[in-house]
């Protein structure tokens, strides 16, 4: 058994949304959190700028004394990912795209898959590469959708605003004809009502938090050596680059509780 806590990042906020479903799969597991708020968004920023602050990122979780880490971040996952495997030897690393690609081979009957996420993580081209890799015979249809995440920063979600931007961004991928929809950010499952409103009600759509959980939740069971014990004490702990308040105030809408973050020391 390893009691250490599993460290879970993400460029800010978003991986809240990843972490709550970790929670509900695995509640009795201690955690960091660290969310880069102070430097968010990294969905516009270019590759070597998030391997850069990826970097950071791991090494801030690594001095908390965790024993794996959850990338809860799919620009990170789909711009780093490489990079972390070869300089973060020896840990385990838990990232998001993988698992999401999975679901989708799994759920498409017309082989028609629709991917959304940041700039950064479309322009990577690396959920089309997961999916094909496990089943050639899908097409993939891929979309940025950068203004998502400002307007669930704002809290704009559930208003026309974010309908009728739904309605713009989803339209060609609604023209292809998908059967299945990856939200490839973790910020999109705030506004998923919007999207689902905008398309065919058959299209299924995948939130990946939950396939996260699950795969982290299987790897624990596997590897029972490092699964923390029922019953145990457990903590549950919150960094952030930017002000700890400008974390809680946001947090509740992200995670469904409230959370008291600390301001994280590290050096940009
Ligand atoms: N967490 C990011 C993602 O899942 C979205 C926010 C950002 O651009 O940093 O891609």
């Amino acid at each position: 058994m390893d009691n250490r806590p599993i460290g879970v990042f993400d460029s800010g906020l978003g991986g809240l949304t990843v972490l709550s479903k970790i929670i509900e799969e695995i509640p009795t597991e201690s955690i960091v959190y660290f969310g880069d708020c102070g430097r968010t968004p990294y969905g516009v920023k270019s590759k070597e700028t998030i391997v850069k602050f990826t970097f950071q990122d791991i090494k801030f979780l690594l001095n908390q004394d965790i024993k794996m880490v959850v990338i809860a971040c799919n620009t990170v996952s789909s711009n780093s990912l490489h990079e972390v495997k070869k300089e973060f030897k020896g840990i385990h690393i838990v990232e998001v795209i993988e698992p999401g690609a999975l679901s989708a081979v799994n759920e498409t009957v017309n082989k028609k898959v629709g991917v959304i996420g940041t700039s950064g993580t479309i322009n990577s081209n690396v959920y089309e590469n997961a999916i094909k890799k496990l089943d050639d015979s899908i097409t993939v249809y891929s979309k940025a959708c950068p203004l998502f995440v400002p307007l669930v920063e704002e809290g704009w979600w559930d208003n026309d605003i974010a309908l009728r931007t739904a309605e713009e961004y989803l339209l060609p991928l609604k023209e292809k004809g998908i059967d299945t929809l990856v939200l490839g950010c973790t910020h999109y499952p705030l506004i998923i009502n919007e999207i689902k409103a905008v398309l065919p009600s058959h299209i299924k759509v995948i939130n990946q938090g939950t396939i996260v959980a699950e795969s982290l939740d299987n790897y624990l069971k596997r590897h029972n050596e490092i699964e923390n014990q029922l019953g145990k004490n457990y903590n549950r702990s919150f960094y952030t680059t930017d002000t700890s308040e400008m974390f809680n105030d946001m947090a509740e809408l992200f995670y469904g509780e409230s959370i008291f973050s600390e301001h994280a020391e590290m050096e940009m």
